[in-house]
């Protein structure tokens, strides 16, 4: 009896999980070889989302190098937090204590957050805050219910509200839910929004497995190295076709 509750007891949080994503998700066309999206993913991460979230099991020279930045940039633009090395790894300022006060929740650290989550997940959670003012930060979310994350990239977006429009079915009008509308505050139209978050995703998705890129380029070193193998080999076989001519 026991094992069956502990066995119960490991499967809940499968259960719990299937229940969430039962919100449908939109694709994240993500693009691991595009590196001005890997870019301006790693630029509005550090700026929008390191202040909460660390990404502690990557070091910022790592994401320098794959990402083609510059060290001095890198150190100048994205790493914020005081006398920071290059090679520290990426880490926050926030404890987990003062996080859990705030928020009422804990931030998570992200590194791993797109193999756990999905990057179609994470695509429609950053696009899916709306307003709602009967939470203490008055946004809500689509595919993560009363989540304690504020809407940080409100500025970006505008106010995002759920959007309804009447419809005739079955020969009634009905009021139905077409999706979340920003008011058009924001600093971004809603395509450069959606974009902005792809290139978050994508940063995500490389920081969850940052050997994608390497397996990438070294995929152009094993291609090139069989066509040179290949050539050689053509040639030697005629070489030792001729002598038996
Ligand atoms: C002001 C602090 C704060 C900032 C800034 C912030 N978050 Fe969060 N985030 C949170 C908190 C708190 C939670 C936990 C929510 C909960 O469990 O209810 C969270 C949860 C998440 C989750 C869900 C993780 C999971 O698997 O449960 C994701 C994904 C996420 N944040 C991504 C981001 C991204 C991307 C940014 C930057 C655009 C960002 N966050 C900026 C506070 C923040």
């Amino acid at each position: 009896m026991k094992r069956i509750i502990v066995v119960l007891m490991t499967l809940l949080p499968c259960f719990a999980f299937a229940a969430g994503s039962s919100v449908p998700l939109d694709k994240a066309n993500y693009d691991l070889s595009d590196q001005a999206s890997l870019q301006t993913g790693a630029k509005l991460f550090m700026n929008y989302c390191s202040g909460c979230h660390s990404t502690q099991y990557q070091r910022y020279e790592r994401v320098a190098r794959d990402l083609g930045i510059p060290n001095e940039l890198m150190q100048e633009n994205l790493m914020f937090i005081k006398d920071t090395k290059i090679g520290a790894l990426m880490e926050n300022s926030m404890s987990e204590e003062l996080g859990a006060k705030w928020f009422g929740a804990t931030p998570p650290d992200l590194t791993l957050v797109a193999r756990v989550r999905g990057a179609d997940w994470l695509y429609t959670y950053l696009r899916g805050f709306y307003e709602d003012p009967s939470r203490p930060f008055g946004v809500n979310n689509t595919v993560f219910k009363d989540v304690g994350m504020p809407h940080v990239l409100q500025e970006l977006q505008g106010v995002p509200r759920k959007a309804f429009e009447t419809q005739l079915i079955d020969g009634e009008q009905k009021e139905v839910y077409v999706g979340i509308r920003a008011d058009g505050s924001g600093e971004m139209s809603s395509d450069e929004y959606d974009k902005a978050v792809l290139d978050l995703v994508n940063f995500m998705v490389y920081s969850g497995e940052p050997m994608q890129l390497e397996r990438r380029s070294m995929g152009w070193w094993v291609m090139g190295f069989l066509v040179i193998f290949t050539i050689l080999a053509v040639l030697l076989k005629k070489e030792y076709f001729r002598d038996l001519h």
